[in-house]
């Protein structure tokens, strides 16, 4: 093969840019010169340069003459005299294939879009039910791609090999689209512009498409689609892969300006990093509060979680029973009864798949009493086969409810397990005409800062480590509830623990004691050094219960009731309540988010339920920002909040997503986001593509000021919501390869975006910032590839770059490496020194990686 010059391809791409007549077989007034890049003749080529008629000719003389259909029409050309329009709707065909799409092939287009959201498909083959190609702009990424399905179906439609572009397109500018079938190579691979910039694998399954050729439209689910809003150039098909130097000629540029680079502009400012990007996001799912991040040991100690005694049991020969006859008070109204047949009969209860017991540690206990009973009550954690590691005993019990508190100290010779339960026993004046009730019956270990009624120290420590810069909370799905009456109803959440009733937590299948209640959260806010985001309450629950009208007014009411908790001083009503609570001084609050993912709300009331809200706080509270769950028409929100699922490979293509964003639409708060893989945590495979969409948010934290991943936490014996950053079992907890990947990008960046280009890497997603101040650069790499990628790096705009540097690596060896519970570390970051740095060096990133390169390159 012959190399084309930089001035043959202008010429070229002026004159006869597609023409065959750069191959060998071309006229010989037409053969390229010896440096030219040889392009074997294409199976079809349409040149749109008719301007007039319905028919386009194929200028290969192979006579796959095109139909343009509905509004089809001619437009402004990037070569010859037009283009085909299919912007005002309307495609071009021939009824049948151009290329054998089993064996090896290519198509090209060039292609200037009117619009650039949504799926357009470019060019296609029709099979019976799905187009064999898909040469495209995709919509849950929004960047271009040569997409093929492995059936003629949608069955398989997630198993779609998308070879994706790196970048957004934008509106009015002409691209280059190339896509390759290479079976020799197993891959199929999207060249924009003559580079490389995607390249998946394609081997097996269906591949033969029989039908139509269309030019401005796909074929799916049996029909077309995808109309495609863009001119369209000189499309052509090969019956041959076409290789990277020949897609660099097709496209009119230099094959030597195609190769890898990764080229990071110091000169440039990019946006600034919003400080408000990374956050947290907690509700109550998994038993992520119960039995989770809430220290309570005790499971159902109200006993108001249902009609039996659930999670206790009788020790010794009592039986035991709900009451409703004896409640503690208006809040607890059900007790638990138990009847006694003979001294030491007790009580026992199983906690959260077992209660956690370590050497040399104070427990706290408590529990209400009463009964005819009279003597002392034990109080001990007990082993399975009957070991006590720590009792105490309380003072007699009386005829009346009585709070008895006590200290637990493990001895030294206690074990490390979660095999343990908690008794409450009769002594040996117990007898069986004697009937005890017990109330809230509770038992915290140490807490996180040591705050009573407090937090699990290991779980809270995480979130700390991720320096949140909020906590969105309480919900989701927990903060509505399945029906209005489970809803998270906070004034049932503040106050004394036993004065809390709890309720049933519908969405996700437990009972809440609300013992994480308002409070709680603030005080972990406090903690954890970030701010509050608050959700409230808007009127709609989860199965499609909702109010309007004067029904509304008092669920309004509970929400600027609950904005005074949070920031009244203590003259106002609910501010002195919140200091009664013990909490004087007021918490700040910017943000306050209406509701939850109304989109699900099909009645459409969120327009009136967000107005009603909007009305009231902004009234009072004119400085608070309001965030919007889905987009509404009559009042203005500050924020949007978007929410992403998705599988990792839709997040690694999807990075690009708010790169061509009308930056004048309101603001993003993206509040939930997880890659779809590995159960109860993400694998390797979810960490990259978190990572690679984390690097989208973060260059584009002028359009997306907040972010925060979901779900936090499982309980790994109740994995409800399968992936989750977090894991647990009643002892100890680990960080999935996702908290890590999210960690190392918050913990290492800069507070300026630098543009970055990944040029003919596919498979890698980046971001750089840096400090203006000291000229730091923090340069995130993602390489989803299962190879090393050598890459040439260069740092514009630097008057140097220091030759040493240090790089945070997170990296595995398979897709499917994952940390559990009993291997908790297999992939953590590690960082090491890097040497021989200088404004162009070439880094090798290692397959599967994460990798932050902090550089110093002072301008
Ligand atoms: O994060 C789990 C759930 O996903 C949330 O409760 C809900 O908002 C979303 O649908």
């Amino acid at each position: 093969m012959t190399r084309i010059s930089r001035r043959t391809l202008i010429a070229a791409a002026g004159a006869a840019p597609f023409a065959y007549a750069l191959a060998g077989a071309a006229p010989a007034s037409a053969a390229p010169t010896a440096e030219a890049v040889a392009l074997p003749a294409p199976t079809a080529h349409w040149a749109f340069d008719e301007g007039a008629g319905t028919t386009a000719a194929d200028a290969s003389g192979n006579g796959n003459t095109l139909t343009l259909t509905g509004k089809a029409a001619w437009g402004a050309a990037k070569s010859g005299a037009y283009s085909l329009d299919t912007t005002p709707t309307g495609y071009a065909e021939h009824d049948s294939a151009v290329v054998d799409t089993s064996a090896a092939f290519s198509v090209a287009a060039w292609v200037r879009l009117a619009r650039n959201d949504g799926y357009q498909t470019f060019v296609s083959a029709d099979g019976a039910a799905v187009s064999a190609f898909f040469l495209q702009l995709r919509a849950d990424t929004g960047t271009f791609a040569f997409t093929r399905l492995p059936t003629d179906s949608t069955d398989a439609n997630t198993a779609a090999a998308v070879a994706g572009a790196t970048f957004a397109p934008e509106t009015g500018t002409w691209y280059h689209l190339l896509g390759v079938d290479d079976p020799s190579a197993g891959t199929i691979r999207l060249y924009v512009d003559g580079v490389l910039e995607g390249e998946a694998a394609y081997t097996s399954g269906w591949k033969n498409a029989s039908g139509t050729t269309a030019v401005g439209r796909g074929f799916y689910g049996g029909a077309k689609v995808d109309q495609a809003y863009a001119l369209i150039d000189e499309a052509s098909l090969y019956a041959i892969a076409l290789t990277a130097d020949q897609a660099a000629a097709l496209a009119g540029v230099d094959p030597a300006d195609t190769a890898p680079l990764l080229s990071i502009d110091t000169a440039t400012a990019g946006p600034t990093v919003s400080p408000d990007l990374g956050g947290i996001f907690f509700e109550d799912i998994n038993h992520s509060g119960e039995g989770g991040l809430y220290a309570e040991l005790v499971n159902n100690r109200s006993f108001m979680a249902a009609a039996t005694p659930l999670h206790w049991s009788a020790t010794g020969a009592g039986t035991i029973t709900i009451d409703t006859s004896t409640p503690l008070n208006t809040a607890l109204t059900q007790s638990l009864k138990l009847t006694v047949t003979a001294p030491g009969d007790g009580i026992s209860n199983e906690g959260f798949w077992g209660i956690p017991v370590r050497p040399r540690t104070t427990y706290r206990a408590s529990l209400r009493a009463k009964g005819t009973y009279r003597g002392r009550l034990t109080v001990a954690l007990t082993g399975k086969d009957g070991t006590v590691y720590a009792t105490g005993t309380t003072k007699p019990v009386t005829g009346d409810w009585t709070r008895y508190d006590l200290k637990l100290r493990t001895t030294a010779a206690a074990p490390t397990t979660s095999a343990a339960t908690l008794t409450v026993t009769t002594g040996s004046s117990a007898s069986s005409s004697d009937t005890l009730w017990f109330s809230n019956v509770s038992l915290f270990p140490p807490t996180y800062k040591n705050r009573p009624n407090g937090l699990r120290p290991d779980l809270a420590e995480k979130l700390a480590a991720l320096n949140p810069k909020f906590l969105r909370f309480p919900g989701g799905n927990y903060l509505e509830g399945n029906v209005i009456a489970d809803r998270f109803d906070w004034k049932k959440t503040i106050g004394p623990v036993e004065e809390r009733p709890g309720h049933q937590n519908s969405a996700w299948g437990y009972w809440s004691t609300d013992g994480l209640g308002l409070l709680e959260y603030l005080e972990l806010t406090e903690d954890l050094g970030c701010a509050p985001l608050l959700c409230v309450f808007a009127g709609y629950a989860l199965h499609g219960e909702h109010v309007t009208g004067d029904a509304l007014k008092p669920f309004v009411q509970d929400a600027l009731d609950e904005i005074e908790y949070l920031t009244g001083d203590t003259t106002t009503p609910w501010g002195a309540r919140r200091a009664a609570d013990g909490h004087p001084k007021p918490f700040p609050l910017t943000y306050v988010e209406i509701g939850n993912e109304d989109w699900f709300d099909t009645s459409g009331s969120y327009e009136e339920r967000y107005a009603a809200f909007h009305d009231a706080i902004k009234a009072a509270h004119p400085h608070l920002k309001l965030i919007a769950t889905t987009p509404v028409a009559s009042r203005p929100y500050d924020l949007i909040d978007e929410h992403y699922y998705q599988s990792p490979s839709a997040f690694q293509h999807g990075a690009h997503k708010y790169d061509n964003r009308d930056r004048t639409t309101p603001k993003v708060f993206v509040g939930e986001w997880a890659s779809q893989s590995g159960r109860p945590t993400p694998d390797l495979n979810a960490a990259l593509g978190d990572a690679s969409w984390l690097t989208g948010l973060i260059r584009n934290s002028d359009q997306v000021l907040m972010e925060s991943y979901a779900p936090l936490f499982s309980h790994v014996s109740n994995n409800v919501w399968a992936t989750n950053l977090i894991a647990y079992d009643a002892l100890t907890s680990y960080n999935s390869p996702s908290y890590y990947a999210q960690q190392i990008l918050r913990t290492h960046q800069g507070t300026v975006v630098a543009p970055t280009t990944a040029r003919a890497l596919p498979g890698l997603n980046t971001v750089t910032t840096r400090d203006p101040g000291t000229g730091r650069l923090y340069a995130a790499v993602v390489n989803f590839g299962s190879v090393p990628r050598t890459t040439p790096v260069e740092i514009t705009g630097a008057r140097r770059v220091r030759a040493t540097g240090r790089a945070t690596v997170l990296s595995g060896t398979s897709l499917s490496d994952t940390n559990t519970l009993t291997d908790p570390e297999k992939l953590i970051p590690r960082t090491h020194r890097i040497t021989n740095l200088s404004t162009t060096f070439t880094y090798t990133f290692p397959p599967y990686s994460v990798t932050v390169l902090e550089l110093d390159a002072p301008r």
